[in-house]
């Protein structure tokens, strides 16, 4: 086993618990210093752990939601169909009000609903049997969609490789093996690349910060770091230095939701380093997996962003207060990119570039 493959198998982010009777994740809230394995059980501590960012990362969180509703229908009594059904939709209910951008939330809760609602003919024995396998090929399809999206995004770092230095990447938040459920989105292209032979060494790979949860120092620094390949941690505000010092080549970054035409939510500053990039002509890859895109939301102004606790910004992590008490902060969860700042949207199914849209629905996507 390589030591990559070594470290996805130590660093399982989302996974059903070995008795069935809960879900198994990663608290990503103790990360980088302490790798500890929770258990959730109920509804309201898949929730906590959703909120709280416990498990996080657009595609995750569908993972967590599906095996949590497998879990949650397992301790359903019934004995009709519409009673079990009527359980199961309250805590597909509960569970969709945990947070609110990244659509895989919604869309695996769907499927799951989907999956139930189409196999009313079974008893609740079988059912729950029958959602249990739902949930699990809801992950196992992340992880083959993570790999397509990776041989993409490989091809495009191949293209543009310099000669006689590692190719420079910037990407924002994490979107790695701790948002998904096994290659992540925007670090695939970095793990097929260690596949196809290249060497840790062979990429520099710049992680924003990203402020205020610090996702990139923590955790995506931490799973890049340990999977060999070099790694560099900047505050957010250092993006533009690195651009305009010709150290990155090309950025990649993941999303919590595609509109119909391109426009692109993912965590908080993403949308600013869309703009540094286009200013110093970076290529700006979007990585989405299909479910990402919801073709139910026209344009980003559709797409509602979560608002978080401003202590986030003023008290977490520090000892005492660093704003004067009485002072607001300001703590949305993401932004939007404009289409117009994608040089590309990296799908399961293929590239998509320009009229969006059109792009999408040459790839068979709708
Ligand atoms: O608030 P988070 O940590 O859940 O935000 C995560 C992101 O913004 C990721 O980039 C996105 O979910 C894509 S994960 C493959």
């Amino acid at each position: 086993m390589s030591d990559v493959e070594e470290f996805f198998d130590r660093v399982i982010t989302v996974k059903l618990a070995e008795d069935g009777q809960a879900v198994n994740i990663i608290d990503q809230t103790l990360l980088p210093g302490t790798v500890k394995r929770i258990n959730l059980h109920t509804k309201e501590e898949m929730w906590e752990a959703i909120k709280k960012l416990r498990v996080r990362g657009a595609p995750a969180i569908g993972v967590t939601a599906a095996y949590g509703m497998a879990v949650l229908a397992n301790q359903i009594e019934a004995t009709t169909f519409d009673d079990f059904y009527r359980q199961f939709k309250a805590c597909k209910d509960y569970l969709a009000t945990s947070r609110p951008t990244a659509v895989n939330l919604f869309w695996a809760l769907d499927r799951m609903d989907r999956c139930c609602q189409e196999n009313s003919d079974l008893t609740p024995y079988q059912l729950k049997q029958v959602l249990y396998d739902e949930a699990g090929l809801i992950r196992e399809e992340d992880v083959a969609i993570s790999r397509n999206i990776g041989q993409i995004g490989l091809k495009i770092m191949e293209k543009l490789r310099p000669e006689g230095r590692p190719i420079g990447i910037m990407t924002h938040c994490n979107a790695g093996t701790l948002a998904t459920a096994k290659y992540g989105t925007a670090t695939a292209p970095m793990y097929m690349a260690l596949e196809a032979g290249w060497a840790g060494a062979d990429m520099h790979v710049y992680c924003d910060e990203t402020r205020p949860l610090l996702q990139g120092a923590r955790l995506t620094s931490f799973e890049l770091s340990n999977a060999g390949i070099t790694t560099t941690v900047q505050c957010d505000n250092m993006a533009s230095m690195l651009m305009k010092q010709g150290k990155i080549d090309v950025i990649f970054v993941g999303c919590d939701r595609v509109a119909a035409n391109g426009d692109a939510a993912n965590k908080i500053g993403t949308s600013g380093v869309a703009i540094l990039a286009k200013h110093y002509g970076v290529p700006f890859y979007v990585c989405a997996p299909s479910s990402t895109i919801d073709f139910a939301t026209p344009t980003g102004d559709q797409i509602p962003i979560e608002m978080r606790d401003p202590d986030e910004v003023t008290e977490m992590w520090y000892k005492e207060r660093m704003a004067p008490e009485g002072v607001d902060a300001f703590n949305p969860a993401f932004d939007v990119t404009d289409h117009e700042l994608i040089t590309g949207i990296i799908t399961e199914k293929g590239l998509a570039q320009g009229n969006y849209a059109k792009a999408f629905k040459k790839l068979g996507l709708k």
